[in-house]
Protein backbone atom coordinates (compact mmCIF):
# COMPACT_ATOMS: atom_id res chain seq x y z
CA UNK A 1 0.00 0.00 0.00
CA UNK A 2 0.86 3.55 -1.03
CA UNK A 3 1.32 6.24 1.47
CA UNK A 4 0.26 9.71 0.75
CA UNK A 5 0.85 12.95 1.91
CA UNK A 6 -1.59 15.58 1.51
CA UNK A 7 0.00 18.95 2.54
CA UNK A 8 -1.42 22.37 2.45
CA UNK A 9 -2.03 25.48 4.36
CA UNK A 10 -4.44 28.34 3.05
CA UNK A 11 -7.79 28.56 2.60
CA UNK A 12 -7.30 28.17 -1.87
CA UNK A 13 -5.00 25.23 -0.95
CA UNK A 14 -8.07 23.50 1.02
CA UNK A 15 -11.03 24.76 -1.15
CA UNK A 16 -9.05 22.70 -4.14
CA UNK A 17 -7.65 19.69 -1.92
CA UNK A 18 -10.96 18.73 -0.70
CA UNK A 19 -12.44 16.96 -3.65
CA UNK A 20 -9.26 14.95 -4.04
CA UNK A 21 -8.59 14.37 -0.39
CA UNK A 22 -12.55 12.88 -0.73
CA UNK A 23 -11.42 11.11 -4.05
CA UNK A 24 -7.98 9.71 -2.54
CA UNK A 25 -9.76 8.19 0.48
CA UNK A 26 -12.46 6.39 -1.44
CA UNK A 27 -9.46 3.77 -2.52
CA UNK A 28 -8.42 1.19 -0.82
CA UNK A 29 -4.89 0.54 -1.97
CA UNK A 30 -3.70 4.21 -0.60
CA UNK A 31 -2.91 5.15 3.26
CA UNK A 32 -3.84 8.77 3.19
CA UNK A 33 -2.70 11.40 5.77
CA UNK A 34 -3.29 15.15 5.59
CA UNK A 35 -1.16 17.70 7.09
CA UNK A 36 -1.72 21.36 7.56
CA UNK A 37 1.01 23.77 7.58
CA UNK A 38 -1.86 26.27 9.16
CA UNK A 39 -0.53 29.42 7.19
CA UNK A 40 -3.81 30.36 7.80
CA UNK A 41 -5.95 29.57 10.87
CA UNK A 42 -9.20 30.11 11.38
CA UNK A 43 -10.18 30.60 7.34
CA UNK A 44 -8.35 27.06 7.39
CA UNK A 45 -10.37 25.27 9.61
CA UNK A 46 -13.04 26.92 8.05
CA UNK A 47 -12.93 25.03 5.26
CA UNK A 48 -11.64 21.71 6.92
CA UNK A 49 -15.06 21.92 8.67
CA UNK A 50 -17.21 22.31 5.31
CA UNK A 51 -15.93 19.43 4.15
CA UNK A 52 -15.23 16.98 7.24
CA UNK A 53 -11.62 16.76 6.77
CA UNK A 54 -9.67 16.26 9.50
CA UNK A 55 -5.84 16.70 10.04
CA UNK A 56 -3.41 13.69 11.22
CA UNK A 57 -0.55 16.44 11.34
CA UNK A 58 -1.08 20.32 12.37
CA UNK A 59 2.07 22.34 12.13
CA UNK A 60 0.02 25.40 13.41
CA UNK A 61 2.93 27.73 12.08
CA UNK A 62 0.52 31.04 11.77
CA UNK A 63 1.66 34.16 13.65
CA UNK A 64 -0.21 37.86 13.12
CA UNK A 65 1.37 39.85 10.48
CA UNK A 66 3.50 36.85 9.19
CA UNK A 67 6.42 37.40 7.13
CA UNK A 68 8.06 35.04 4.30
CA UNK A 69 11.00 34.39 6.11
CA UNK A 70 8.47 33.43 9.42
CA UNK A 71 6.08 30.99 7.10
CA UNK A 72 9.10 28.83 5.20
CA UNK A 73 11.39 28.48 7.78
CA UNK A 74 8.83 27.44 10.17
CA UNK A 75 7.69 24.66 7.79
CA UNK A 76 10.60 23.76 6.39
CA UNK A 77 11.90 22.39 9.90
CA UNK A 78 8.55 20.94 11.45
CA UNK A 79 7.97 18.92 8.20
CA UNK A 80 10.91 17.28 8.77
CA UNK A 81 9.62 15.64 12.01
CA UNK A 82 6.54 14.73 9.86
CA UNK A 83 8.47 13.11 6.96
CA UNK A 84 10.62 11.40 9.38
CA UNK A 85 7.76 9.89 11.46
CA UNK A 86 5.03 9.09 8.30
CA UNK A 87 7.68 7.93 5.43
CA UNK A 88 5.40 8.66 2.71
CA UNK A 89 5.65 7.59 -0.68
CA UNK A 90 4.25 10.57 -2.37
CA UNK A 91 3.71 14.14 -0.62
CA UNK A 92 0.60 16.21 -2.49
CA UNK A 93 0.86 19.91 -2.85
CA UNK A 94 -0.81 22.74 -4.26
CA UNK A 95 -0.70 25.99 -6.09
CA UNK A 96 1.56 28.41 -5.41
CA UNK A 97 1.93 29.56 -1.57
CA UNK A 98 4.73 29.54 0.53
CA UNK A 99 3.29 26.55 1.95
CA UNK A 100 3.60 25.08 -1.48
CA UNK A 101 7.02 25.77 -2.14
CA UNK A 102 8.71 24.72 1.61
CA UNK A 103 6.13 21.58 1.51
CA UNK A 104 8.18 20.81 -1.96
CA UNK A 105 11.70 21.87 -0.48
CA UNK A 106 11.44 19.66 2.90
CA UNK A 107 10.14 16.52 0.39
CA UNK A 108 13.05 17.04 -1.88
CA UNK A 109 15.52 17.11 0.66
CA UNK A 110 14.42 13.91 1.95
CA UNK A 111 13.75 12.51 -1.94
CA UNK A 112 10.35 11.86 -1.55
CA UNK A 113 8.54 11.98 -4.79
CA UNK A 114 6.08 15.61 -4.44
CA UNK A 115 2.53 15.65 -7.22
CA UNK A 116 1.98 19.45 -7.53
CA UNK A 117 -1.81 20.03 -8.18
CA UNK A 118 -2.64 23.10 -10.41
CA UNK A 119 0.90 23.37 -12.25
CA UNK A 120 2.49 25.16 -14.81
CA UNK A 121 0.84 28.43 -14.27
CA UNK A 122 3.04 31.15 -15.20
CA UNK A 123 3.21 35.04 -15.76
CA UNK A 124 6.83 35.17 -16.29
CA UNK A 125 7.31 38.21 -13.66
CA UNK A 126 8.58 37.07 -10.57
CA UNK A 127 7.20 39.97 -8.44
CA UNK A 128 3.61 39.73 -10.29
CA UNK A 129 2.00 37.91 -8.17
CA UNK A 130 4.73 37.96 -5.41
CA UNK A 131 5.58 35.77 -3.91
CA UNK A 132 3.33 33.20 -6.23
CA UNK A 133 5.42 33.33 -9.52
CA UNK A 134 8.27 32.52 -7.58
CA UNK A 135 6.96 29.92 -5.36
CA UNK A 136 5.21 28.11 -8.29
CA UNK A 137 8.28 27.80 -10.14
CA UNK A 138 10.82 26.52 -7.63
CA UNK A 139 8.12 24.10 -7.47
CA UNK A 140 7.98 22.62 -10.66
CA UNK A 141 11.45 22.66 -10.82
CA UNK A 142 11.59 20.58 -7.98
CA UNK A 143 8.75 17.68 -8.44
CA UNK A 144 7.94 15.11 -9.74
CA UNK A 145 3.78 15.12 -11.20
CA UNK A 146 2.55 18.01 -12.17
CA UNK A 147 -1.25 18.11 -12.14
CA UNK A 148 -1.52 21.08 -15.34
CA UNK A 149 -5.38 22.21 -15.41
CA UNK A 150 -5.16 23.93 -18.69
CA UNK A 151 -3.44 23.14 -22.17
CA UNK A 152 -1.66 26.71 -21.68
CA UNK A 153 -0.12 25.53 -18.32
CA UNK A 154 1.34 22.17 -19.80
CA UNK A 155 2.83 23.63 -22.86
CA UNK A 156 4.17 26.51 -20.14
CA UNK A 157 5.80 23.14 -18.46
CA UNK A 158 6.91 21.52 -21.64
CA UNK A 159 8.55 24.74 -22.81
CA UNK A 160 10.72 24.58 -19.41
CA UNK A 161 12.00 21.20 -19.96
CA UNK A 162 9.36 19.34 -17.77
CA UNK A 163 9.01 15.49 -19.27
CA UNK A 164 5.84 15.43 -21.12
CA UNK A 165 4.87 11.88 -19.51
CA UNK A 166 4.73 13.31 -15.89
CA UNK A 167 2.38 16.44 -17.16
CA UNK A 168 -1.10 15.60 -16.50
CA UNK A 169 -3.94 18.06 -17.71
CA UNK A 170 -6.57 17.75 -15.75
CA UNK A 171 -8.49 20.69 -15.08
CA UNK A 172 -9.35 22.99 -11.88
CA UNK A 173 -10.21 20.96 -8.66
CA UNK A 174 -11.78 24.19 -7.71
CA UNK A 175 -14.39 23.53 -10.50
CA UNK A 176 -15.14 20.21 -8.69
CA UNK A 177 -15.45 21.62 -5.17
CA UNK A 178 -17.89 24.43 -6.69
CA UNK A 179 -20.06 22.06 -8.42
CA UNK A 180 -20.24 20.03 -5.44
CA UNK A 181 -21.63 22.96 -3.29
CA UNK A 182 -23.93 23.90 -5.74
CA UNK A 183 -25.62 20.63 -5.76
CA UNK A 184 -25.81 20.77 -2.37
CA UNK A 185 -27.31 24.17 -2.57
CA UNK A 186 -30.01 22.53 -5.33
CA UNK A 187 -30.85 19.90 -3.52
CA UNK A 188 -30.54 20.61 -0.07
CA UNK A 189 -33.01 22.87 1.50
CA UNK A 190 -31.59 22.46 4.81
CA UNK A 191 -28.48 23.18 3.70
CA UNK A 192 -29.72 26.53 1.56
CA UNK A 193 -31.46 27.82 4.53
CA UNK A 194 -28.72 27.73 6.82
CA UNK A 195 -26.44 29.34 4.41
CA UNK A 196 -29.30 32.29 4.63
CA UNK A 197 -29.20 32.67 8.39
CA UNK A 198 -25.71 32.89 8.26
CA UNK A 199 -25.70 35.42 5.80
CA UNK A 200 -28.23 37.32 7.27
CA UNK A 201 -26.38 37.44 10.49
CA UNK A 202 -23.80 40.01 8.34
CA UNK A 203 -26.02 41.48 5.72
CA UNK A 204 -30.02 42.68 5.83
CA UNK A 205 -32.28 40.62 4.13
CA UNK A 206 -33.15 43.22 1.60
CA UNK A 207 -29.05 43.75 0.51
CA UNK A 208 -28.80 40.52 0.09
CA UNK A 209 -31.98 40.41 -2.65
CA UNK A 210 -30.25 43.41 -4.14
CA UNK A 211 -28.57 44.11 -7.07
CA UNK A 212 -25.19 43.73 -5.47
CA UNK A 213 -20.95 44.11 -6.22
CA UNK A 214 -19.02 41.41 -4.29
CA UNK A 215 -15.59 41.98 -3.75
CA UNK A 216 -12.08 40.27 -2.44
CA UNK A 217 -8.56 41.26 -2.52
CA UNK A 218 -5.28 40.24 -0.60
CA UNK A 219 -1.89 40.29 -2.92
CA UNK A 220 0.70 41.30 -0.97
CA UNK A 221 2.11 43.04 -4.56
CA UNK A 222 -0.97 45.28 -4.04
CA UNK A 223 0.21 46.09 -0.43
CA UNK A 224 0.20 50.12 0.77
CA UNK A 225 -1.10 52.31 -2.47
CA UNK A 226 -2.20 49.99 -4.47
CA UNK A 227 -4.77 48.68 -1.94
CA UNK A 228 -5.53 52.26 -1.15
CA UNK A 229 -6.24 52.79 -4.73
CA UNK A 230 -8.53 49.95 -5.09
CA UNK A 231 -10.55 50.85 -1.90
CA UNK A 232 -10.35 54.85 -3.23
CA UNK A 233 -11.94 52.59 -6.65
CA UNK A 234 -14.68 50.93 -4.36
CA UNK A 235 -15.70 53.91 -2.62
CA UNK A 236 -16.32 56.29 -5.92
CA UNK A 237 -18.06 52.97 -7.53
CA UNK A 238 -20.10 53.40 -4.32
CA UNK A 239 -20.86 56.63 -3.91
CA UNK A 240 -22.07 57.25 -7.64
CA UNK A 241 -24.03 54.07 -7.54
CA UNK A 242 -26.66 54.68 -4.68
CA UNK A 243 -29.13 51.58 -5.85
CA UNK A 244 -26.19 49.15 -5.97
CA UNK A 245 -24.67 47.53 -2.85
CA UNK A 246 -20.91 46.47 -2.32
CA UNK A 247 -20.44 43.39 -0.25
CA UNK A 248 -16.93 42.77 0.56
CA UNK A 249 -15.77 40.03 2.97
CA UNK A 250 -12.29 41.49 4.36
CA UNK A 251 -9.12 38.68 4.46
CA UNK A 252 -7.86 38.94 7.44
CA UNK A 253 -4.69 39.95 6.68
CA UNK A 254 -3.96 43.09 8.85
CA UNK A 255 -2.38 44.74 5.58
CA UNK A 256 -6.11 44.09 3.96
CA UNK A 257 -8.49 44.90 7.27
CA UNK A 258 -6.55 48.26 8.02
CA UNK A 259 -6.83 50.20 4.79
CA UNK A 260 -10.26 48.54 4.06
CA UNK A 261 -11.74 49.58 7.21
CA UNK A 262 -10.08 52.94 7.10
CA UNK A 263 -11.37 54.03 3.61
CA UNK A 264 -14.64 52.21 3.61
CA UNK A 265 -16.02 51.87 6.85
CA UNK A 266 -18.61 54.65 6.87
CA UNK A 267 -20.34 53.86 3.63
CA UNK A 268 -23.62 53.36 3.62
CA UNK A 269 -23.99 50.57 0.30
CA UNK A 270 -20.56 49.16 1.58
CA UNK A 271 -21.19 46.31 3.68
CA UNK A 272 -17.61 44.98 5.07
CA UNK A 273 -18.07 41.45 6.34
CA UNK A 274 -15.84 39.21 7.87
CA UNK A 275 -14.02 36.24 5.79
CA UNK A 276 -17.39 34.03 4.35
CA UNK A 277 -17.46 29.86 4.80
CA UNK A 278 -16.96 28.56 1.21
CA UNK A 279 -20.75 27.42 1.14
CA UNK A 280 -22.29 31.20 2.12
CA UNK A 281 -19.38 32.82 -0.73
CA UNK A 282 -20.45 30.69 -3.39
CA UNK A 283 -23.53 31.68 -2.34
CA UNK A 284 -23.04 34.81 -2.90
CA UNK A 285 -21.08 34.68 -6.23
CA UNK A 286 -24.03 33.00 -7.53
CA UNK A 287 -26.81 36.17 -6.66
CA UNK A 288 -24.04 38.97 -6.99
CA UNK A 289 -24.18 41.20 -9.98
CA UNK A 290 -20.66 41.43 -10.61
CA UNK A 291 -16.84 40.67 -9.26
CA UNK A 292 -13.79 42.75 -8.66
CA UNK A 293 -11.27 41.03 -7.12
CA UNK A 294 -7.65 40.06 -7.56
CA UNK A 295 -7.94 36.40 -6.12
CA UNK A 296 -6.43 33.45 -8.62
CA UNK A 297 -9.41 30.97 -7.86
CA UNK A 298 -11.86 33.05 -7.90
CA UNK A 299 -11.33 33.32 -11.88
CA UNK A 300 -11.68 29.88 -12.17
CA UNK A 301 -15.04 29.54 -10.50
CA UNK A 302 -16.36 33.01 -11.87
CA UNK A 303 -16.97 31.23 -15.02
CA UNK A 304 -18.91 28.17 -14.06
CA UNK A 305 -21.39 30.99 -12.64
CA UNK A 306 -21.31 33.04 -15.46
CA UNK A 307 -20.38 36.47 -13.67
CA UNK A 308 -18.30 39.15 -15.01
CA UNK A 309 -14.97 39.62 -12.99
CA UNK A 310 -12.78 42.88 -12.91
CA UNK A 311 -9.44 41.83 -11.78
CA UNK A 312 -7.31 44.42 -9.91
CA UNK A 313 -3.40 43.06 -10.57
CA UNK A 314 -1.36 43.98 -12.74
CA UNK A 315 -0.66 40.45 -14.12
CA UNK A 316 -2.69 37.24 -14.78
CA UNK A 317 -1.51 33.87 -14.81
CA UNK A 318 -4.68 32.48 -16.23
CA UNK A 319 -5.25 33.67 -19.37
CA UNK A 320 -8.07 31.47 -20.66
CA UNK A 321 -10.19 33.63 -18.53
CA UNK A 322 -9.32 36.44 -19.61
CA UNK A 323 -9.91 35.03 -23.39
CA UNK A 324 -13.41 33.75 -22.99
CA UNK A 325 -14.13 37.34 -22.21
CA UNK A 326 -15.46 36.22 -18.60
CA UNK A 327 -12.34 38.11 -17.07
CA UNK A 328 -10.60 41.76 -17.51
CA UNK A 329 -7.65 42.50 -16.37
CA UNK A 330 -8.50 46.33 -14.84
CA UNK A 331 -4.79 46.87 -13.09
CA UNK A 332 -5.32 48.99 -9.44
CA UNK A 333 -5.33 52.05 -10.49
CA UNK A 334 -8.75 54.00 -9.24
CA UNK A 335 -9.90 55.63 -12.64
CA UNK A 336 -9.46 52.16 -14.61
CA UNK A 337 -11.49 50.39 -11.75
CA UNK A 338 -14.17 53.04 -12.06
CA UNK A 339 -13.94 53.69 -15.52
CA UNK A 340 -14.64 49.50 -16.41
CA UNK A 341 -17.02 48.90 -13.40
CA UNK A 342 -19.43 51.47 -14.91
CA UNK A 343 -19.26 49.75 -18.56
CA UNK A 344 -20.17 46.83 -16.79
CA UNK A 345 -22.98 48.47 -14.31
CA UNK A 346 -24.31 50.12 -17.85
CA UNK A 347 -23.95 47.01 -19.99
CA UNK A 348 -23.27 43.59 -18.50
CA UNK A 349 -23.89 41.63 -22.09
CA UNK A 350 -20.19 43.26 -23.08
CA UNK A 351 -19.33 40.17 -21.24
CA UNK A 352 -18.89 36.93 -23.45
CA UNK A 353 -20.16 34.15 -21.75
CA UNK A 354 -18.26 30.70 -22.68
CA UNK A 355 -17.92 27.54 -20.69
CA UNK A 356 -15.27 27.39 -18.16
CA UNK A 357 -11.91 26.69 -19.57
CA UNK A 358 -10.93 25.40 -16.29
CA UNK A 359 -12.95 22.35 -16.24
CA UNK A 360 -15.69 19.68 -16.14
CA UNK A 361 -15.56 19.16 -12.13
CA UNK A 362 -13.86 16.05 -12.49
CA UNK A 363 -10.28 17.17 -11.93
CA UNK A 364 -10.15 14.77 -9.04
CA UNK A 365 -11.25 11.77 -10.65
CA UNK A 366 -8.14 12.33 -13.33
CA UNK A 367 -5.59 12.89 -10.78
CA UNK A 368 -6.28 9.61 -8.47
CA UNK A 369 -6.67 7.32 -11.84
CA UNK A 370 -3.19 8.52 -12.58
CA UNK A 371 -2.00 7.80 -9.36
CA UNK A 372 -3.46 4.62 -9.48
CA UNK A 373 -1.64 3.39 -11.99
CA UNK A 374 1.77 5.20 -11.56
CA UNK A 375 2.29 4.81 -7.87
C1 LIG B 1 -1.63 33.64 1.44
C2 LIG B 1 -0.69 33.23 0.29
C3 LIG B 1 -1.28 33.61 -1.05
C4 LIG B 1 -2.70 33.08 -1.19
C5 LIG B 1 -3.55 33.56 -0.01
C6 LIG B 1 -4.94 33.01 -0.05
C7 LIG B 1 1.74 33.28 0.65
C8 LIG B 1 2.93 34.12 0.84
N1 LIG B 1 0.58 33.93 0.45
O1 LIG B 1 -1.68 35.06 1.47
O2 LIG B 1 -0.48 33.08 -2.09
O3 LIG B 1 -3.26 33.55 -2.40
O4 LIG B 1 -2.92 33.12 1.22
O5 LIG B 1 -5.79 33.71 0.82
O6 LIG B 1 1.82 32.08 0.71
N2 LIG B 1 -4.62 35.74 8.97
C9 LIG B 1 -5.39 35.44 10.08
N3 LIG B 1 -6.16 34.32 10.03
C10 LIG B 1 -6.25 33.51 8.95
C11 LIG B 1 -5.48 33.83 7.81
C12 LIG B 1 -4.66 34.94 7.84
O7 LIG B 1 -5.35 36.15 11.06
O8 LIG B 1 -6.99 32.52 8.97
C13 LIG B 1 -3.75 36.94 9.01
C14 LIG B 1 -2.52 36.73 9.92
O9 LIG B 1 -2.20 37.94 10.54
C15 LIG B 1 -1.42 36.36 8.92
C16 LIG B 1 -1.82 37.23 7.75
O10 LIG B 1 -3.25 37.21 7.70
O11 LIG B 1 -0.13 36.60 9.39
C17 LIG B 1 -1.22 36.88 6.42
O12 LIG B 1 -1.39 35.53 6.08
P1 LIG B 1 -0.44 34.90 4.93
O13 LIG B 1 -0.83 33.48 4.72
O14 LIG B 1 0.97 35.20 5.24
O15 LIG B 1 -0.78 35.79 3.66
P2 LIG B 1 -2.07 35.87 2.77
O16 LIG B 1 -2.21 37.27 2.32
O17 LIG B 1 -3.21 35.24 3.47
N1 LIG C 1 -13.57 32.44 -0.60
C1 LIG C 1 -14.28 32.04 0.53
N2 LIG C 1 -14.69 33.00 1.42
C2 LIG C 1 -14.44 34.33 1.24
C3 LIG C 1 -13.69 34.72 0.10
C4 LIG C 1 -13.26 33.75 -0.79
O1 LIG C 1 -14.54 30.86 0.73
O2 LIG C 1 -14.87 35.14 2.09
C5 LIG C 1 -13.10 31.40 -1.53
C6 LIG C 1 -13.29 31.65 -3.02
O3 LIG C 1 -14.53 31.14 -3.48
C7 LIG C 1 -12.12 30.91 -3.65
C8 LIG C 1 -11.05 31.02 -2.60
O4 LIG C 1 -11.69 31.34 -1.37
O5 LIG C 1 -12.40 29.53 -3.82
C9 LIG C 1 -10.08 32.11 -2.98
O6 LIG C 1 -9.24 32.38 -1.93
P1 LIG C 1 -8.28 33.64 -1.90
O7 LIG C 1 -8.87 34.76 -2.70
O8 LIG C 1 -7.99 33.88 -0.46
O9 LIG C 1 -6.95 33.09 -2.55
P2 LIG C 1 -6.42 32.96 -4.04
O10 LIG C 1 -7.45 32.26 -4.85
O11 LIG C 1 -6.14 34.34 -4.54
O12 LIG C 1 -5.16 32.18 -3.89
Amino acid sequence: MKKILVTFGTRPEAIKLAPIIKELNKNDEFIVKVCITAQHREMLDNVLKIFNIKADYDLDIMKQDQDLYDITSNILIKMKDILNEFEPDLVIVHGDTTTTFAVTLAGFYKKIDVAHVEAGLRTYNIYSPWPEEANRRLTSILTKYHFAPTKKAKENLINEGIKKENIIVTGNSVVDALLMILNKIEKDKNFKKRIESNLFIQIPKDVLKSKFILVTGHRRENFGRGFQNICNAIKEIALKNKNINILYPVHLNPNVQNPVNKILKDIKNVYLLKPLDYPEFVYLMSKSFMILTDSGGIQEEAPSLKKPVLLMRETTERPEALETGFVKLVGTKKEDIVREAEKIIKNRKIFYMANNPYGDGKASLRIVNFLKKSL
